[in-house]
């Protein structure tokens, strides 16, 4: 495996050809990340992972300083998994000074990107769509896979980059159903016995057997609730007539450690 840490090596590995897959990461890899890695070797030849912590999707009073660094473990974890490149980059060289991250043509979309979590995070996406872009520029991959558990990040990602096949993995949960997430380290053993609890009534309202307001309620009685909707998967709007698949979708705080969860269904 070969860990790279700048541009010019990895445009050179880059150009020795084959069909790449990439996977980018912020590290703190999980069994999620993992099984983004096994698509990506499904669909390549060669598989490229990066790690970089994204100071542009970090908010002022956000955890960018806590965020979990695990360096060592998470090149342990890639090696075992057969992963043929890791890119590390710093940030001088993501960001340098003649790199401009215009937010042309995402006027007309603004909505994607300021709804849901951008209603409380509005720097997030474009903050994603800036790294995702730049680091494409560098990597050139053919294949890229994100997971579906930041659903609105995933359609963001689908809809505003061009010329990288966009693959899909699903959400990895633990055994209790707690989707897994690098923030899950924040959980104290207590609280992810109450942060389970979240997906069991995600089913519930998907399943019909209790409406949104009896599952806002619910949700309540064990978090602090930023945001529950069912909406039109594809547009993230109303659902109507036309849906062909629903989204559930949710964000929850329990302390101060931020969950995120969905469930996508057809109709
Ligand atoms: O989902 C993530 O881990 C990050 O948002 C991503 C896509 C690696 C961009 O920093």
């Amino acid at each position: 495996m070969e860990i790279i840490s700048d541009i010019g090596t990895m445009e050179k590995w880059r150009d020795k050809g084959e069909k790449v897959a990439f996977v980018p990461t912020m590290g703190g890899l999980h069994q999620g990340h993992l099984s983004l890695i096994d698509l990506a070797r499904e669909s390549a030849d060669r598989v490229v992972v990066s790690i970089f912590v994204n100071p542009m999707q970090f908010g002022e009073n956000e955890d960018f300083a806590d965020y979990p660094r695990t360096l060592d473990g998470d090149l342990k974890l890639l090696e075992k998994c057969q992963v043929d490149c890791v890119f590390v980059p710093d940030a001088e060289m993501i960001y340098p000074d003649n790199v401009v991250f215009t937010r042309a043509g995402l006027e007309e979309k603004r909505y994607l990107f300021e709804t849901l979590c951008g209603k409380t995070r509005p720097h997030f996406f474009y903050g994603v769509l800036q790294v995702v872009r730049r680091l494409f520029e560098i990597v050139r991959p053919d294949v890229a896979v994100f997971g579906q558990k930041d659903y609105q990040q995933l359609q963001i990602i689908k809809q505003f980059t061009e010329g990288v096949e966009i693959i899909e993995g699903a959400i990895v949960r633990e055994e209790s159903g707690l989707a897994m997430s690098t923030r899950n380290q924040y959980l104290s053993m207590g609280e992810r016995l109450i942060a389970a609890n979240l997906y069991k009534i995600l089913c519930q309202l998907q399943q019909g057997e209790l409406g949104i307001k009896s599952v806002t309620k619910q949700l309540q009685s064990y978090f602090e609730l930023d945001y529950l909707v069912m909406l039109d998967a594809n547009t993230l709007k109303q659902i109507t007539d036309n849906t062909s698949k629903i989204a559930i979708l949710c964000v929850v705080f329990l302390g101060s450690t931020r969950l995120i969860d969905n469930i996508i269904f057809t109709k």
